[in-house]
């Protein structure tokens, strides 16, 4: 930067820096395309600042340095909306009736009639966030307030201003409308999930090294709303917001020297070039039909958002025709929105219940009071488990907001401290039983593990029932009909206790079940004998092993073809298989030796009348292919002249070898290409091997001492 003989010297390279700045700010946040390194931008920042200390009468609010490091605020004032902030009508109907009851309303309130043509709409999310009033005067923004009672909200100006997303300045420039001389922009602050999840992440690290006042938030609205209300900037600063733009409230008029937008279309797109960030997903369309359509696609991606939406906004696009319509109370009439199911409700826990799963994990369970979520009654919640649940310190008696959305499973979100009771708050904290609530066995959480579990194996009557019903699933062996209730009755009972005693099932036994009639029970036995007809994967992975699923199971058949090859592989003779890492083939040697294990495969393939009769075809080992490389270690360094660092990785990888990101002791070779730097260095001093290009193709195709690579 070069010295400044006068003010007037320096506020012209002012001018340029923020006009610099506030054009790379909205490349950053508003269109996710930036077009220099960050460092690049801290420069410019860093001149300004500068700049802005030495010459302090000509800092002006709308500086980019501006954004952060404002004072806090003693306590929240209120102003007065120029223009007030309405709230839409709901409907909660089906897609179908709820954007036909619309627009059959407009066209009747707009005397259309049936030969009309369908009426233009703007459909828009609904974002779950907090509704933003922008304040601009000459194009600088001069105050932001939420929205309150919608006459009156708070001033939120200064941590508004942190927010990258927010133009402290509308853009301007020749292919965009003049800036108007006042303009309230009307939108939503938001939290992207991304973000809420880092937050409280960080949020729990703080707490954890035992900051006070800190706490974690339930959901990116509340996240949103805590920080915009926050007092002190320099802490919303540190809070990620997100910012769409959906409307106007006061604007200078048109015959005023205002812009004359023709439809509300027309206006995001204007927003959008002054710097605002208009969602992607609006769009312009036509009658009713086109509406439900949107409704429809936007439910289905709805889970994949970055950020919450509650529902869809449809709005007439002509604003004469707003105007025409106007409003009945507070609402306009020319606006609906349109709700999914919520995805999040509040209710209260009953109880809290341990669940003992196929392979003895206990996992707490919230049994809630029944509660309609994300379009199903929810009467249960995972608490993961003990860690989860103490971090949410969820206890019988609480309020709780439970979360369902897609298919995922529901969940307890968090508690509602405010609703807890003196003596909620005396009861204690939960603790993981030490015990099998099932079988009184110990139940052990190891070392480096999050979940205890059952130590009774096949004696704990829940993992009898779950390895049996998981044997039966249609994707393992397939016994049809055999579910659940059957299953806990046949095991309940005492009839059976292990899979093979399935196939000893006799009419008299099955009959003599509750609602078991003899035509049932002739069909359960038929899909028994059917079943008995299998496939190598499907046995496998019927066996439940720990960690092997289908996928495993299909790879294993493949790589060894019988299964005693399998029963009897070592660690790394099971290594060798693609899919298979430690951890399975740990767990799967695990499992093949122990002896009641052996008891049961033997019991199960051998043929009848001694065994069960379960048979399938065995085939020929795949081809093993050697991997030369194994137990090398590799440092690519420098540009290759053909191969990519990943395809040299990749293939590196494939032989065996592993490949590291720095050279040490343990480095074997180092693979270098052209414009290396210090890792070369490192290796020679080392002493470690360097290969160029073609000598590690060469290491590849003709391996040095392969079979002394291969130990089995
Ligand atoms: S238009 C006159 N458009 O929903 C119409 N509102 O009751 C003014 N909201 O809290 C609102 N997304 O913050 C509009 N695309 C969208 C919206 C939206 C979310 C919120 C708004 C307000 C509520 C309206």
């Amino acid at each position: 930067m070069q010295a400044h003989t006068s003010p007037a010297q320096a506020a012209i390279e002012i001018e340029a820096l923020r006009e610099q700045l506030h054009h790379h700010a909205h490349r950053y946040y508003v269109l996710d395309e930036p077009q220099i390194p960050d460092a690049e931008y801290d420069k410019l920042f860093q001149a300004l600042q500068a700049l802005e200390a030495t010459y302090p009468e000509l800092l002006t609010v709308d500086s980019p340095t501006q954004r952060v490091g404002a004072k806090p605020l003693a306590s929240a004032t209120t102003v007065r909306h120029a223009a007030p902030m309405l709230s839409i009508r709901t409907e909660t109907d089906t897609e179908a009736t709820g954007a036909q009851a619309f627009d059959a309303r407009i066209r009747r309130e707009l005397s259309l009639v049936e030969t009309d043509p369908p009426v233009e709409y703007v459909a828009e999310l609904k974002f779950d966030g907090l509704a933003m009033s922008l304040r601009f005067e000459s194009g600088v923004l001069v105050q932001a307030a939420t929205r309150g009672d919608g006459e009156a909200g708070e001033v939120v100006t200064q941590n508004i201003r942190t927010m990258g997303q927010i133009p402290l300045r509308l853009k301007t420039g020749a292919d965009v409308l003049p800036v108007p001389p006042v303009l309230e922009v009307r939108g939503e602050v938001y939290m992207r999930r991304d973000h809420f999840e880092a937050l409280n992440e960080r949020q729990r690290q703080k707490i954890a090294a035992g900051a006070k006042g800190e706490r974690t938030f339930v959901n990116p609205r509340n996240a949103a709303a805590g920080a915009v209300r926050q007092l002190d900037p320099a802490i919303a600063a540190q809070r990620p917001l997100s910012f769409f733009a959906y409307g106007l409230g006061e604007i200078t008029p048109a015959d005023q020297g205002g812009p004359d937008f023709q439809t509300h279309y027309e206006l995001l797109q204007t927003l959008k070039a002054w710097g605002f960030p208009v969602a992607v997903q609006t769009q312009c369309v036509q009658g009713a039909s086109e509406l439900i359509a949107f409704h429809q696609a936007i439910a289905i991606t709805r889970d994949s958002l970055p950020f919450d939406i509650d529902g869809v906004v449809y709005k007439v696009n002509s604003l004469a025709l707003q105007r025409q319509l106007g409003f009945v109370s507070r609402e306009p009439r020319w606006a609906v929105a349109h709700k999914y199911p919520a995805q999040e409700q509040l209710t209260t826990v009953l109880a809290i219940d341990i669940q003992v799963g196929r392979t003895g994990k206990l996992t707490p369970v919230a049994k809630l009071a029944p509660v309609f979520v994300g379009g199903v009654t929810v009467t249960n919640a995972t608490l993961h488990n003990e860690d989860e649940a103490r971090r949410k310190d969820v206890r019988v008696g609480d309020t709780v907001i439970v979360r369902r959305a897609g298919d995922v499973i529901p969940e307890v979100v968090g508690v509602l401290l405010e609703k807890r009771t003196d003596d909620l708050l005396q009861a204690p904290q939960f603790t993981m039983p030490r015990i099998c609530p099932v079988c009184n066995s110990v139940a052990v959480r190891e070392e480096g593990e999050a979940d205890y579990r059952c130590t009774g194996g096949l004696f704990c009557g829940a993992q009898r029932k779950q390895a049996i019903l998981h044997f039966a699933q249609r994707r393992a062996v397939e016994v049809e009909g055999l579910g659940d209730k059957l299953v806990e009755q046949l095991v309940d009972a005492d009839i059976i206790k292990t899979v093979p005693d399935l196939y000893r099932l006799g009419l008299l036994a099955l009959a003599n079940l509750d609602r078991m009639a003899e035509k049932s029970a002739q069909n359960l036995l038929e899909a028994l004998q059917k079943s008995k007809q299998t496939t190598l994967p499907r046995f496998l992975f019927g066996l439940g092993i720990r960690h092997v699923g289908e996928a495993t199971a299909k790879a294993l058949a493949r790589h060894f073809g019988k299964l005693d090859s399998i029963m009897d592989a070592s660690m790394a003779h099971l290594l060798e298989v693609a899919d298979v890492g430690p951890i399975v083939a740990l767990s799967l040697r695990t499992f093949f030796d122990q002896a009641h294990n052996r008891e049961v495969v033997e019991q199960l393939r051998q043929p009848e009348p001694d065994g069960c009769g379960v048979t399938w075809e065995e085939g020929e080992p795949a081809l093993r292919v050697p991997k030369p490389l194994t137990g090398k270690t590799f440092v690519l360094t420098g540009t290759f002249p053909t191969l990519s660092r990943d395809q040299a990785k990749d293939l590196l990888e494939a032989a065996g070898a592993k490949v590291a990101g720095s050279v040490s002791k343990k480095t074997d070779f180092v693979v270098a290409g052209a414009e290396v730097g210090s890792k070369l260095e490192k290796a020679q001093t080392l002493g470690v091997a360097v290969l160029d290009e073609v000598g590690m193709l060469a290491m590849l195709a003709a391996p040095v001492s392969a079979t002394e690579q291969v130990t089995l």
